[in-house]
């Protein structure tokens, strides 16, 4: 494994309090989404830390619909890792085995790249609204540890400049015919089944809304801006941006988000947080410069940052012109605390990539 994934994963690890930790004693684990950029890194860690933690098994699902990830058969080597072929839409999770046993179910199956669930915005609408709510009616009977829903700050579409940073009580401002409304509005819709089975069979349903994740796991060919110029700088290219550079983000590195979301998932009721990091918030002109600073140190990169207008017609459409969290709620109530800043965060993905097989990140 990369030096830097091994380090990450302690990162992650050592973010959860020992009572947080004991609560894996045991159990069963069930992730739909596994092959995606946080699918990777779960499996990775829970793969890692499976002995630690007392874990007894890790069912990973997914439809492969973008391809089959070549860190998939490595990992199934592990004999608590049970990888299968699923799609959340269509087929039955009675059918997997050990399936009626798991613990913690973390739904994270959902194409999260703009580029790419507009291209199969119906399949997006569906995994989150009928594939969690086969989820929901399967488990709201077996009486689970956890459930763990992947909204996202996309809820809050483009919000109005006095909600940002923006809480979790901001009711967001998402057009419903746009280009984005098969995935802003099935997570709301899915946010709202979620209360609403957490209220009627008492379910432990934790809702995590993340801010613009990045690092090891993200596939360069991905089309999410920290993808994009990461592929920029392994292939030598120029880093293009695709807009005039000023939308302003904050970027919150895998290390700590995943932390964050485990925090939520063994939270042990229902809740919703905000996952991401609060500073420094940046415009993406500043971070093509930060890509381009470490891609020197790290590759002898040589390219320049330029500016270039997207193919796709719809690219910015209702692209938010700012997007940063207010997580006091996680901060206080889960004791979430990210501490990697994006220059660092930065610098490790670059040299994660530079550690790893291509079959890792490129599929
Ligand atoms: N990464 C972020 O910054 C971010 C931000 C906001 C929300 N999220 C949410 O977190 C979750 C994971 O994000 P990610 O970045 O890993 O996404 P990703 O696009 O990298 O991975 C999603 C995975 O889900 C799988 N999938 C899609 N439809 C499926 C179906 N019907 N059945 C089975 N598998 C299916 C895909 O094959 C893919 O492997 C998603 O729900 C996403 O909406 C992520």
């Amino acid at each position: 494994m990369q030096n830097i994934l091994i380090n990450d994963i302690k990162h992650t690890l050592g973010g959860l309090s020992a009572e947080e930790r004991s609560k894996f004693q045991d159990s069963t684990v069930l992730i739909t989404g596994c092959a995606g950029f946080l699918g990777y890194y779960m499996m990775q860690f829970f793969a890692a830390e499976a002995d630690e933690l007392g874990i007894k098994k890790i069912i990973g699902l997914d439809n492969f619909m973008l391809g089959m990830p070549g860190w998939i058969n490595a990992l199934s080597e592990n004999p608590k890792v049970d990888i299968r072929k699923f799609d959340i839409i269509k087929d039955k999770i009675e059918d997997i085995e050990g399936a009626d046993q798991a613990d913690f179910i973390i739904h994270m199956a959902s194409i999260a790249s703009p580029m790419f669930y507009r291209k199969y915005p119906i399949e997006t609408l569906d995994a989150n609204i009928w594939g969690l709510r086969s989820l929901l009616d399967f488990y709201a009977p077996r009486g689970v540890k956890g459930f763990l829903f992947f909204s996202s700050s996309e809820l809050y579409g483009d919000p109005d400049p006095a909600q940002v940073p923006t809480s979790e009580d901001y009711n967001g401002n998402v057009c419903a015919t746009g280009p984005r409304a098969c995935y802003d509005e099935s997570k709301r819709f899915g946010e709202t089944m979620c209360m609403l089975f957490a209220q009627k069979y008492n379910m432990p349903i934790g809702v995590a809304r993340p801010f613009n994740n990045y690092g090891p796991g993200m596939r360069v060919g991905d089309k999410r801006v920290p993808a994009d110029f990461a592929i920029a700088v392994l292939e030598g290219r120029d880093i293009e941006i695709l807009s005039n550079g000023t939308p302003t983000r904050t970027f919150c590195y895998i290390a700590d988000s995943v932390c964050g979301y485990f925090k939520i998932l063994l939270h042990g009721k229902y809740d919703y947080f905000n996952i991401g990091i609060e500073k420094p918030e940046i415009t993406i002109a500043q971070l093509a410069e930060i890509y381009v600073k470490h891609g020197r140190d790290i590759f002898g990169y040589t390219g320049k940052v330029k500016y270039a207008t997207s193919e796709d017609k719809e690219y910015l459409t209702n692209n938010p012109l700012r997007r940063c969290p207010n997580i006091d709620k996680a901060r206080r109530i889960l004791g979430y605390n990210p501490t990697v800043f994006v220059d660092e965060g930065v610098g490790r993905f670059l040299m994660y990539l530079k550690e790893s097989n291509e079959r890792e990140y490129k599929w």
